[in-house]
C-alpha cells in the first residue's frame, strides 16, 4: 500500500514543495483491495478442480472415440483451404453434375433452389433448362387437384421421397440425410464427406454387419447404411474431365461445401475489403491519438495550495 501511494503519487511530490494532504490528492486511486490468503488458497483451488477436470473430461473424451476400426479423416488441402481462395466454381458444377446423377437417387437436397446456381456454377439458361428437367408437383388447381409442372428457376430442388418414412423404407430403415448443410453438420467438413465416399472397404475379421449394412472406417461406427456409390467411370462429366471415383468425390464435396455455405467467397472477399479499411482506420486513429493526446502528455500540472 504505502509503496504504491509513493509511485503514484511521486510526481506530485517532487513538483510541490508544499503537500499538506498526501491521503487526501492519492485516496482516489488507490482503490485496490489486498487479497487475503484464505481468499487466495480458494481461488486457486477452484483453479486447479477446473483445469483437473477439463483435462479428465478431455481424456475420457478421446478414449471413448479412439477405436482400431475408426478413422479420421485426412486433412486435404483443397483448393478453396486458402484464407483468400475461392471456391472452384468448375469443381461445383461437376459437383452438381455428381449429386444430380448420383446422389439424388436417395438424397434430398431441400434448402437449394435452381436460381441458386445462377452465377455460381451455371448461366441462367442453363439453371433454366436444369429446372425445366424435373417435374415438380404443383397446384392445387381449381379443381382442387395437384399437377406437374416443369420445374422453374424459383423451384428447390425436388426429393427423391415423398416423406422421411418413405425414405427409410427404401434404404433398409436408415435416413439418407438431406444434404444441404451435411458438410458444415459433420465434423471434419468436406474432408469427412470425401473419406467417407471413398473408404469404403471390406469389413475386418470380426465385424458382423447385419443386411443392408456396409463397412465404412470413417463412419462412426463403421457399419453405414449407404452402399458404395462412387466408382470410376460411374458417370462422365459434359466438361470431359476423367471421372474417377476420386474425381467425383472431390467435386461433389467441392459442391456440398457450396450448398453448406453458399456466401464462402463473398465472406472471403469481404475479409480482403475489411483489412484494407481497418489499416486504414487504425493509422487513421493512431495518428488522431498522438494529435489529440500530444497536448495532454506534455502538460504540466502544478498543485498549488490557497494561501491562508
Ligand atoms: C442408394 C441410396 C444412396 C445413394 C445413391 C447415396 N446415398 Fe448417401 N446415404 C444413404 C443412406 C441410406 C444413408 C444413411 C446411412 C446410415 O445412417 O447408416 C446415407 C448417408 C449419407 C451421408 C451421411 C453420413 C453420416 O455421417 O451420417 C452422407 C454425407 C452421404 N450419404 C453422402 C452421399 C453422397 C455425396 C452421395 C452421392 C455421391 C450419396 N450419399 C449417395 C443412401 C444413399
Amino acid at each position: 500500500m504505502a509503496a504504491s501511494v509513493g509511485r503514484i503519487c511521486k510526481t506530485a511530490l517532487l513538483k510541490s514543495p508544499h503537500v499538506p494532504t498526501i491521503k487526501q490528492v492519492c485516496s482516489l486511486s488507490t482503490s485496490t483491495r489486498e487479497w487475503t490468503r484464505g481468499r487466495k488458497a480458494f481461488l486457486g483451488t477452484i483453479g486447479m478442480l477446473a483445469g483437473g477436470t477439463g483435462a479428465l473430461l478431455f481424456a475420457l473424451d478421446r478414449s471413448v472415440r479412439a477405436s482400431d476400426l475408426e478413422l479420421h479423416p485426412p486433412e486435404h488441402v483443397w483448393s478453396h483451404t486458402g484464407l483468400f481462395s475461392s471456391l472452384d466454381h468448375a469443381s461445383v458444377r461437376r459437383g452438381y453434375e455428381v449429386y444430380k446423377q448420383v446422389c439424388a437417387a436417395c438424397h434430398s437436397m431441400r434448402f437449394i433452389a435452381y436460381r441458386n446456381l445462377v452465377g455460381v456454377s451455371h448461366t441462367e439458361e442453363e439453371a433454366k433448362a436444369e429446372a425445366e428437367e424435373q417435374m415438380i408437383t404443383d397446384g392445387p388447381d381449381d379443381q382442387g387437384n395437384m399437377y406437374k409442372r416443369p420445374g422453374k428457376l424459383s423451384d428447390y430442388f425436388p426429393s427423391p421421397y415423398p416423406n422421411e418414412e418413405a425414405a427409410r423404407a427404401a434404404n433398409n430403415g436408415a435416413y439418407p440425410p438431406d444434404l444441404s448443410y451435411i458438410v458444415s453438420a459433420r465434423h471434419g467438413g468436406e474432408d469427412y464427406i470425401f473419406a467417407l465416399l471413398t473408404g469404403y472397404c471390406d469389413a475386418p475379421a470380426g465385424v458382423v454387419l447385419r443386411e443392408g449394412q456396409y463397412f465404412n472406417p470413417y463412419f462412426p461406427g463403421g457399419a453405414i447404411s449407404m452402399a458404395q456409390a462412387l466408382y470410376n467411370e460411374a458417370m462422365e462429366y459434359s466438361d470431359g474431365t476423367p471421372a474417377t471415383a476420386s474425381q467425383l468425390a472431390k467435386d461433389v464435396s467441392t459442391f456440398l461445401k457450396w450448398t453448406a455455405e453458399p456466401e464462402h467467397d463473398d465472406r472471403k472477399k469481404m475479409l480482403i475489403k475489411s483489412i484494407g479499411i481497418f489499416t486504414f482506420l487504425i493509422v487513421l486513429t493512431y495518428y488522431v491519438k498522438r494529435v489529440k493526446f500530444a497536448p495532454l502528455k506534455t502538460r504540466k500540472i502544478e498543485y498549488r495550495p490557497k494561501e491562508k
